[in-house]
């Protein structure tokens, strides 16, 4: 049986038993042969843009299924975004390891396609406030989130789901740069990582404005103070994460 790495069991925690799955980006092709062998999914499409890393799925589907009989469902498919699947061909699709407004732009290519696909479990690598908003902004309900490390990050991963009442925002505290900042529901649970999570934010702001302060150049000026404020709204918000 294949394991997986932290991010990646969780990513697959949000899959519900038995929906036809979309692995965009699959590169490895981890997370289908698990969806596969731990009869989560049987039918499951493994999308990549590139040949190279579904070769490499290849080899691993040698190394963990090598009974071709035992693949059954699992489909590999070459094409950028939600090409690869017809519209209503799948449940969930899980867009993985890629930037956030690469994101944004496979969730907006084709409307209808999106619409068809009931949830999406995304782990965006950055921009992660600027693909919330977007999120909240085009109808999108961030129905969950949790936080998973691997190797030295902790990453953000979120379950999305199509908003019936495009008021999502309505659900949220805090004020808007907040809540696009640190998921809700990280700080509703509290996530055991949170406080890990924030205190890395911050210690990244400190470092900006640090080498911001080294200059007196009105960007330089600028920039400390955008990193100052951000650091002050992380520190509200890590002071009201429930112990
Ligand atoms: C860093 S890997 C992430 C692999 C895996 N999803 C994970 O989270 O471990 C990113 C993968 O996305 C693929 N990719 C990049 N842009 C893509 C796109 N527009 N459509 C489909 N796959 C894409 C790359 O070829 C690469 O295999």
């Amino acid at each position: 049986m294949i394991r997986l790495s932290e991010r990646l069991e969780k990513i697959a925690g949000f899959i519900s038993l038995g929906d036809k799955v979309a692995d965009i980006g699959t590169d490895h092709g981890y997370i289908p042969i698990y969806l596969k062998q731990n009869g989560i999914s049987s039918y499951i499409i493994a999308g990549d843009i590139n040949k190279g890393p579904l070769e490499k799925m290849e080899e691993n589907l040698d190394k963990h299924i090598p009974d071709h009989k035992d693949r059954e469902g699992i489909i590999m498919r070459l094409g950028s975004g939600l090409d690869v699947i017809e519209r209503g061909e799948v449940d969930t699709a899980v867009i993985a390891g890629m930037g956030g407004l690469l994101m944004e732009d496979i969730l907006s290519a084709d409307w209808e396609k999106t619409r068809s696909v009931k949830r999406f479990i995304l782990q965006p690598r950055n921009a992660q406030d600027k693909l919330r908003k977007w999120l909240l902004e085009n109808g999108f309900s961030i129905v969950d989130e949790i936080l998973a490390r691997e190797s030295r990050f902790v990453w953000e991963i979120l379950c999305v789901e199509h908003c019936e009442s495009m008021d999502a925002k309505s659900k949220y505290f805090g004020t808007e740069d907040e809540q696009y900042e640190v998921g809700q529901h990280l700080i509703k649970k509290p996530d055991p990582l949170i406080r890990e999570f924030i205190s890395n934010k911050i210690g990244i702001e400190r470092k900006i404005s640090e080498n911001a302060g080294r200059s007196d150049s009105a960007d330089a000026v600028l920039q400390k103070k955008t990193a100052e404020d951000k650091i002050r709204m992380l520190e509200g918000i890590i002071s009201n994460v429930n112990r």
